[in-house]
């Protein structure tokens, strides 16, 4: 009996692009959904952008744009790379629809009647100048746990811990500068410590992996707090019924966002009883992706909130760990921080796939994505071992056979066919348990057994001699029926591949079709499936990633650059001409007449240059002999009052008294060069 499934990844935030971060979450979850429909499952995936929040409010202020017009440009964007990546949700809808608040009010009003929501009068900070609460994100001030200055109001970049707002030392509004005050606020606040016993029975009920299990216990002995679900206005979500100036929370309405999405898509294709999949006793089962970053609001508020409401609970939560690249977390700077549209510019969605693939499996670790691994992976296993056994045989069959397989199946190649879509059902259990990387190595496998039968066989030594031209044509079907096995276990990972495939086979791939061999069957061209990945692409998804975050938002100055801005902007070439050189101080003298110069001899390696340079009023002669500095060693001469100037030396300082030159120290040698 088939089963029903609805499924759900998480609701990426429409404030930016899709990088490989998310990317590997998308395409778990891409797996997993593509599996159960290959078992003849009914498997639904609905999802949605988050488009609430203050994040939100902040990118479209800073583009200057609305909000509404910026999750609209971020919809379409997401839209165009979850196609890119060959993701196949059901629905894609936002968070901010008509289905969204409609179901958003509904259960709250439903937990607003059960006595589970309670107003309480709290402090929160006010901007006197804008006239207005202040969001978390929009007042900074110093870490309480750190002490690191200039952080948001909800949590640390440097140090991560999380706080409340009102516990940032030395305040200050982001809208208007002012210093916040404390003010009384009332908010609705979600009783979340009523459902301590039912989350403690659920949790532990075999829908969490272990791990997690483990950290919500820690969390339920903690003690839960109760959960504020409302924000002051001005705020970009829903306004709470009944509550003028009061909005939803988005992590209220976010995971509603899965329903709403469900709904819009029975609404669009009719016939679906969406709500019937909700209901308390529904048979359909629920399966939430996310990261191990969300898992509280997955595991605790999302589950609380829908049986408050008599809604159903996921059947389980499926959390991921965080992908790294080179063994580092994806950074702007490095270049890795890979955006997806960046990725299709320059290399196949299916390399990816392929790769994140063979490394996935159930459990909540961190996941590596070591590019030079990738580059090797993807060439030895898809091209080498795979599209290889297609392209060994196919030309054979065009060309001498008019692109005929045999008529019957070679009687001693049967158990081994038979052992081959056999080692199905082990392949099959690790992707229902999302150990991908498990299920991958088992079908390299067969891809190494199907590469030792043709290289036995030996077709191209066969087909010169015309006696074993049936010898042949059964060979290349053999091994064209284990590339259609393979192919087919694959395809829940490289839906393109599984595609030009069945094209090429001219027959369509699924499990029930690999019951018997593909024989008497007139098959298509072959075309190249797939090409190699080449270094110089991955070098250029990397050099693109760079540029893309070179011209970041300028913070406002502080320290030495409020008073002396960084100068117009130089080309690369234009740095380039700088000759920089160590060069030695070995004679330092006062000029006559002048009251900042100081006449400096120096050697930069077997050449000695006269400069005159301002530096008397934070050295004396004396001092500078035996020091060293960098100097301009390809300036233009210049004739001064007091003499020839043939450089130009360099120190650290505002000037006066405060100038820095360089101790000798054990590296630096007069003459190199200083890049
Ligand atoms: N909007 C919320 C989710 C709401 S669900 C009702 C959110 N959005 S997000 O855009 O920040 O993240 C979306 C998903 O991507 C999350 O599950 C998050 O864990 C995942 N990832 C973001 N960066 C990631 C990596 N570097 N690696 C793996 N997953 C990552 O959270
Ligand atoms: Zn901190």
């Amino acid at each position: 009996m088939s089963r029903k499934i609805l499924v759900t990844a998480a609701l990426p935030y429409a404030n930016g692009p899709l990088h490989i971060g998310h990317l590997m979450e998308q395409v778990q979850t891409d797996i997993w959904v593509r599996y159960q429909r290959l078992r003849g499952n009914e498997c639904l995936w609905v999802w949605a952008d988050d488009a609430h929040g203050t994040p939100i409010m902040l990118k479209a202020a800073e583009l200057g744009i609305s909000p509404q017009e910026l999750i609209d440009q971020v919809k379409a964007d997401h839209e165009r790379d979850i196609a890119g990546f060959l993701l196949s949700p059901d629905n894609f809808h936002t968070t901010h629809s008509d289905e969204n608040r409609e179901i958003a009010e509904l259960i709250y009003g439903r937990l607003n009647d059960a006595g589970l929501i309670r107003k309480r009068t709290i402090k929160q900070l006010f901007d006197p100048k804008e006239n207005m609460f202040l969001p978390d994100r929009y007042v900074k001030g110093d870490c309480p746990n750190c002490k690191s200055a200039d952080q948001y109001g909800d949590n640390c970049e440097v140090c991560s811990a999380t706080y409340d707002a009102t516990e940032l030392g030395n305040p200050v509004s982001v809208v208007s500068g002012a210093t916040p005050e404390l003010r009384d606020s009332e908010q609705h606040f979600f009783a979340l410590s009523d459902y301590t016993d039912m989350l403690r029975e659920w949790t532990t009920s075999g829908t969490l992996q272990p791990e997690i299990a483990n950290k919500i216990r820690e969390w339920l002995d903690e003690g839960l707090q109760d959960w504020d679900i409302s924000r002051n206005a001005p705020y970009w979500g829903f306004e709470i019924p009944d509550a003028p100036g009061k909005y939803f929370y988005v992590w209220l309405d976010a995971p509603i966002g899965y329903i709403a999405s469900h709904k819009n898509l029975s609404d669009r294709t009719d016939g679906m009883d969406y709500l019937s999949s909700w209901k308390a006793d529904s048979d359909v089962e629920l399966y939430h992706f996310i990261g191990k970053d969300i898992a509280n609001f997955h595991t605790l508020f999302w589950p609380a909130m829908l049986e408050g409401a008599g809604f159903r609970k996921p059947t389980g939560v499926f959390c991921h760990g965080f992908l790294m690249v080179d063994d580092a977390k994806m950074s702007k700077s490095r270049g890795t921080s890979i955006r997806a549209a960046t990725w299709l510019e320059h290399l196949d969605a299916e390399y990816l796939r392929y790769y994140l693939a063979a490394k996935l499996n159930s459990s909540v670790v961190d996941l590596n994505l070591n590019l030079d691994d990738f580059v090797m992976r993807v060439n030895a296993d898809l091209v080498g071992k795979v599209v290889n056994i297609a392209s060994r045989c196919a030309g054979f069959v065009t060309k001498r056979f008019d692109s005929q397989l045999s008529a019957t199946f070679p009687a001693d190649r049967q158990a081994d066919y038979d052992a081959m879509v056999a080692a199905g059902d082990s392949i099959l259990h690790h992707y229902e348990t999302r150990e991908y990387g498990k299920a991958i190595r088992e079908i390299m496998l067969l891809a190494e057994q199907a590469n030792v039968y043709i290289a036995d066989a030996e077709p191209w030594v066969k087909i010169k001699d015309d006696s074993q031209s049936q010898a042949v044509q059964d060979i290349c079907t053999v091994a064209l029926n284990y590339f259609r096995i393979i192919v087919t276990y694959l395809s829940p990972v490289l839906p393109a591949l599984a595609d030009k495939t069945a094209d090429f086979l001219q027959s369509p791939l699924s499990l029930d079709a690999l019951e018997s061999p593909l024989v008497n069957h007139t098959i298509g061209k072959f075309k190249p499936m797939m090409t190699r990945v080449e270094q110089d692409n991955v070098d250029r998804v990397i050099e693109a990633t760079k540029a893309l975050n070179d011209t970041p938002a300028t913070p406002a100055p502080t320290g030495p650059l409020a008073d002396d801005p960084i100068k117009p902007e130089i080309s690369f070439d234009d740095f380039n001409k700088l000759d920089l050189r160590i060069a030695l101080i070995t004679a330092a003298e006062h000029v006559e007449g002048a009251d900042k110069l100081l006449q400096l001899t120096l050697d930069i390696g077997g050449e000695t240059r006269q400069v005159f340079a301002g530096i008397k009023s934070a050295y004396a002669p004396e001092d500078l002999v035996g020091k060293q500095t960098v100097m301009v060693a390809n300036l233009a001469p210049r004739k001064m009052r007091f003499g020839l100037s043939e450089g130009m030396v360099l120190a650290a300082g505002p000037g006066g008294k405060d100038l820095f030159v360089l101790h000798p120290d054990d590296g630096a040698m007069p003459g190199m060069r200083v890049k």
